[in-house]
Formats: C-alpha cells, sequence, structure tokens
C-alpha cells in the first residue's frame, strides 16, 4: 500500500506516468467515468480548502465512485479529543482511501502510519501540500511543453507558503532551472532551502521588488501571505499587500511568461490580470482534478 506525503514520494519516471495518464483523462473523460465504481473517498479536512477538498471529491466523482468525510475539525470527533491515529483507523473501516488536511506538521504521516487505506496528505501546517505540486507541475508540463530549461519567480510568502516548499523540492529534480525568490525580508525562503540549492549548484538569487526581476521570467508563482501561520496580526498587516501583480507590471514581463497561484488569492493579483491570457491559475484549478484522478488511480492501483 502506497500513501503520498511528499512531492518527493513518486520518482521522476513514475511522475512523468501519473501526468501521462491525468493527460489522457482530460482528453478522454468518459473512459474513466466507472474507473472507481464501488470505491469511496474520505476526505478529512481540520483545515479550510475550496479547491483540495473539492477537487478531491470531484475527481472521486468523476471515476464513479462515492465521497464522504468532514470539512472542519470542529464536526468531528476532534472536538471532543480523539486523536489523528484512532480517527484514520475510523476511516479505513470506512472508506478505500483518504484525502487528509491538518494544521499540524506531519500529521497525514502519522495517519498514514496506522492506516489501513492509502493516506494523501493535502496539506500539512506550512510543510508540505504535494497534491498542488502536482497539479502544479502538470500545468506546467501541458502549457509550456516541458518541465525544465525554464527561469522561475515565486513570489511573495516564500515562508510559510508549503505550496512554495513543495513546488522547490520537485523542481530540483529537473534540468536546467533557475529560481528567483521575489519576498519581503520577513518572508524569505526558509535557509534550508536555499543550503540545499547551493550544496547542488542550483542558480539562484533572492531580491525584493517583483519589477526588477520579471522581465528574465518565463513562469511566475504568485502566493498569498499566510495571515493562518502569523503569529501576530500587525505583521500580518504590514505585509499583506506588499505585491500586488497588476497590468502595468504584466506590460515588462515576456509575452509567453506564465501566472501561476495555488489561489486562494487576496490582493496579491489584480483582478484585471485574469483577462491576461498569460494568467493559468484558473486553468491550474482545472488541471488540478485531472491530476487527483490520475493519482486516486495509480493509489488504488486500478488501470483502465
Ligand atoms: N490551493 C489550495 O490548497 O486551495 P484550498 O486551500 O482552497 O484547498
Amino acid at each position: 500500500m502506497r500513501h503520498l506525503m511528499n512531492p518527493l514520494d513518486f520518482t521522476v519516471e513514475e511522475l512523468d506516468r501519473l501526468f501521462d495518464l491525468a493527460e489522457d483523462i482530460a482528453a478522454n473523460p468518459s473512459k474513466y467515468a466507472h474507473a472507481c465504481a464501488g470505491k469511496k473517498l474520505a476526505t478529512c479536512f481540520y483545515e479550510p480548502s475550496t479547491r483540495t477538498r473539492l477537487s478531491f471529491e470531484a475527481a472521486m466523482l468523476n471515476l464513479g465512485g462515492s465521497v464522504l468525510g468532514f470539512s472542519d475539525a470542529a464536526s468531528s470527533s476532534a472536538s471532543k479529543g480523539e486523536s489523528v491515529s484512532d480517527t484514520i483507523r475510523i476511516i479505513s473501516c470506512y472508506a478505500d482511501i483518504c484525502a487528509m488536511r491538518h494544521p499540524k506538521e506531519g500529521a497525514p504521516m502519522v495517519a498514514a502510519s496506522r492506516s489501513g487505506i492509502p493516506v494523501i496528505n493535502a496539506g500539512d501546517g506550512g510543510h508540505q501540500h504535494p497534491t498542488q505540486t502536482l497539479t502544479d507541475l502538470l500545468t506546467i508540463r501541458s502549457l509550456k511543453g516541458r518541465l525544465g530549461g525554464f527561469t522561475i519567480g515565486l513570489c511573495g510568502d516564500l515562508k510559510f507558503g508549503r505550496t512554495v516548499h513543495s513546488l522547490i523540492a520537485a523542481l530540483l529534480r529537473y534540468p536546467d532551472i533557475r529560481f528567483v525568490f521575489i519576498s519581503p525580508p520577513e518572508l524569505k525562503v526558509p535557509d534550508y532551502i536555499t543550503d540545499q540549492l547551493r550544496e547542488q549548484g542550483v542558480d539562484y538569487e533572492e531580491v525584493i521588488r517583483l519589477e526588477d526581476s520579471i522581465a528574465d521570467l518565463d513562469l511566475l508563482y504568485m502566493t498569498r501571505v499566510q495571515r493562518e501561520r502569523f503569529f501576530n496580526e500587525e505583521d500580518y498587516v504590514r505585509l499583506k499587500d506588499f505585491y500586488i501583480l497588476n497590468n502595468e507590471k504584466m506590460a515588462l514581463a515576456r509575452k509567453d511568461m506564465l501566472v501561476l497561484h495555488p489561489l486562494p488569492r487576496v490582493n496579491e493579483i489584480s483582478v484585471e490580470v485574469d483577462d491576461d491570457p498569460r494568467a493559468v491559475y484558473f486553468k491550474q484549478a482545472q488541471y488540478g482534478v485531472y491530476v487527483r484522478m490520475a493519482l486516486i488511480l495509480t493509489l488504488l492501483e486500478i488501470t483502465v
């Protein structure tokens, strides 16, 4: 039995197969419409979510399976003190596969160690968000035609943003990638990541102003300042609008630069940018359904 805790749990070759499957699902949805008939997905979300939970549920429904679960710790027996270990043992009696989001780093890993069914980490604290990374990689591969050979700017909250940490780790396995980290000093990418980049001889730079580097980018990955991870509100208020991508800044970018964002957005991308063909963050959310369908099939070892 296999779980997904970290994007690196899959080899590059396994990811290629997963993305091939996701692209086939996108092209031939009816072929997969009954692939999971009789199977159940449990979504155990101890933290708020729109995209991840609903795209997992849409994925299972598109595959002909069923879904059950909870979207709030307060409506589960966690509110009475039940441990994640006990909860997953119970969920294993009710479902065939589980997607879990939890505010505590490592909680889905603890669940996996006690689970009788595959567990997917749907985001754990500020740590990892592997299915968002699969979504990001599939979006880049499908729209750019390759994974590798580009300069990617990651902008915003690079300290607390788990999507950023997962994406950097995943991209490090592809050739010829240059990173530009764009953040205020308080929200810099953690030292353990820059240490790893230096050890591996990967090209990166850290800048503060988006305007200074946007013209060099093939991909711009915008992120939200993570209010829920700040220790005090004053710091959040000071930093929340540090970056606002608007048409004026987009005018400085390459004609084929793509703008990604894991969403939700707050103010960091002005709505006027949504009509720019380079803004692909809503397409990215659709790719998230295809890749989660491919992941469910893969972890349940179902072939069509
Ligand atoms: N991208 C993402 O994780 O969105 P949600 O928090 O809405 O699931």
